[in-house]
Formats: structure tokens, C-alpha cells, sequence
């Protein structure tokens, strides 16, 4: 079976105007990429050039500013998410489109097991069975036991990471965002990590994912998109047309 594209991005432009220095701060321009089932495309490129930036247009935690973000629905159905109203976009996030951040952010007082079983709660399922799937999960990510019923506030940066992995994967969504998801494991976990995204990536979820290390790119992404720095040439050409 041929794979079939999952998401499209094109020309994706995204930057930010800092009010107190009234300049702009270029993210990202000019992006183009495709995702498709059964793949990883990986997104590589220095510090600073707008691989978060990317993904965050995605899951419309930024607002691009101009291109088109292309979802196609399992139906046939496309919603371009640069555009799609705040309903679709929480829709889509519900069951579509999941995203393991760079960095967890949750509520402080909520247990660790809580945290991981959200996405599922979210959706509509019993408690119980959001615990137990979130169980599962942790302990396939090597997340000790003892601290399932205690809040990720004060887990070392590694617990965090796998608390954040173990929440993006519980709800197996279509389209996974992934941003530096091994950045700070320790070798035999971030083999786990490997084995576990290559099992979902067979099943056929697509994946766009932030990588710095070659090596993963190598043994995960079918594709790969290098972003370039956003440079002074960019913000002078932006500068001349205001
Ligand atoms: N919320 C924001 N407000 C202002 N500037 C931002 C914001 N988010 C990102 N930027 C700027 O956009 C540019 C791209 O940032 P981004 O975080 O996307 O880079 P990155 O490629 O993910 O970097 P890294 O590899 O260090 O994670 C940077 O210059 C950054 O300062
Ligand atoms: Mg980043």
C-alpha cells in the first residue's frame, strides 16, 4: 500500500514583533514539508531557526502567519490549520493531532498517572481505564513506580522527558509532533524510545519530529527537511516592506 500524506505544509512563514524594541523577530519562512502515514519526516536545522516554532504552527499554539497547514482527515476531509477555527483545532486535538513538547508543562499538584492519562479523559474515557492504560505506558518507558502517584514538578530532566513521551503516546493519535523527544535520556532508555516510535510508526501513526542527533535521524526518519537560520538578510527584507 502506497503511504498517503498525512499533513502538508507550504510556504509557512511565522514571526514575532517585539513591542518594547518595535522590531520583528523572524521563526520560520518559507517552510515546506510532507508527512505521511506509516513515516517520520525529521526536521533538523541549528538552534534558532524555527523547528519548534514549526510545530507549534501545527498544533496552532502559534498562529502562523501566512502558508497553509494542511490536515487530511481519514475521511478525505482537509482543514488547513493556519486557518481552521479554535473548535476544529481542540477537535482535532482531542483525537488527531498530539504533540510531545519540548519541555512538560502541567499542573503542579496533579499525580504523575493523571498527567499521562489526560488525553484520554479528554476524550471521554473512564478514570480508571486512563490510569491503567497510563501504567502501561510509563512502565514500558522504564518511569519508576514509586513515582506514578507524585506530580513530575521535581523529576530530574529524563523523568520529565518520559512522562511528556508517555502523555503524547497514551491516545495513539494520526499525527504525532515530536520536539527533541530524547534530548535528555540516557542511552538505554533512548533505545526504548527508538524501538517504541518505530512500533507506532508501523501501526501507522505519521510523525514530524525535531531531532539534533544525526543518528537518530538516521535509524527513524524516512524524510528529512533542513530548516536554515533566520538571519539579519531576512529581517532587512522584512524591515523594507513596512
Ligand atoms: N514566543 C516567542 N516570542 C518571541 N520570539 C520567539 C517566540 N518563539 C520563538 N521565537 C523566536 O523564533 C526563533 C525560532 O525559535 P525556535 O524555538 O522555533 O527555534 P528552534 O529551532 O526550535 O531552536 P532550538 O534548537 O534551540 O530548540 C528564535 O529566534 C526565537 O527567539
Ligand atoms: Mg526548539
Amino acid at each position: 500500500m502506497v503511504n498517503i500524506p498525512v499533513l502538508t505544509v507550504e510556504k509557512l512563514n511565522k514571526r514575532f514583533f517585539l513591542h518594547e524594541q518595535e522590531t520583528f523577530i523572524p521563526s520560520c519562512d518559507d517552510v515546506n514539508l510532507t508527512v505521511n502515514n506509516k513515516e517520520m519526516t525529521a526536521l533538523v536545522g541549528p538552534t534558532g531557526c524555527g523547528k519548534s516554532s514549526v510545530l507549534k504552527c501545527i498544533y496552532r499554539t502559534y498562529l502562523p502567519r501566512g502558508g497553509r497547514i494542511l490536515y487530511h482527515a481519514e475521511d478525505g476531509h482537509t482543514t488547513d490549520l493556519a486557518q481552521a477555527s479554535d473548535h476544529r483545532i481542540l477537535e482535532l486535538r482531542k483525537r488527531g493531532i498530539g504533540f510531545v513538547t519540548q519541555f512538560l508543562h502541567c499542573l503542579p499538584r496533579k499525580a504523575t498517572l493523571d498527567v499521562v492519562g489526560e488525553p484520554l479523559l479528554v476524550r471521554g474515557e473512564k478514570k480508571a481505564a486512563a490510569r491503567d492504560a497510563a501504567a502501561d505506558i510509563l512502565r514500558l518507558l522504564n518511569v519508576p513506580e514509586r513515582l506514578w502517584h507524585v506530580p513530575p514538578a521535581t523529576f530530574s530532566g529524563g523523568e520529565k522527558q518520559r512522562v511528556n513521551l508517555a502523555r503524547g503516546l497514551i491516545s495513539r493519535p494520526r499525527l504525532l509532533l515530536l520536539d527533541e523527544p530524547t534530548a535528555s535520556l540516557d542511552p538505554a532508555t533512548t533505545e526504548r524510545v527508538i524501538e517504541l516510535l518505530s512500533a507506532i510508526k508501523a501501526k501507522g501513526v505519521a510523525m514530524l519530529a525535531v531531532f539534533h542527533h544525526p543518528e537518530l535521524v538516521r535509524r527513524l526518519a524516512d524524510r528529512v527537511v533542513e530548516l536554515t537560520p533566520q538571519g539579519a538578510e531576512f529581517q532587512e527584507t522584512e524591515e523594507k516592506i513596512q
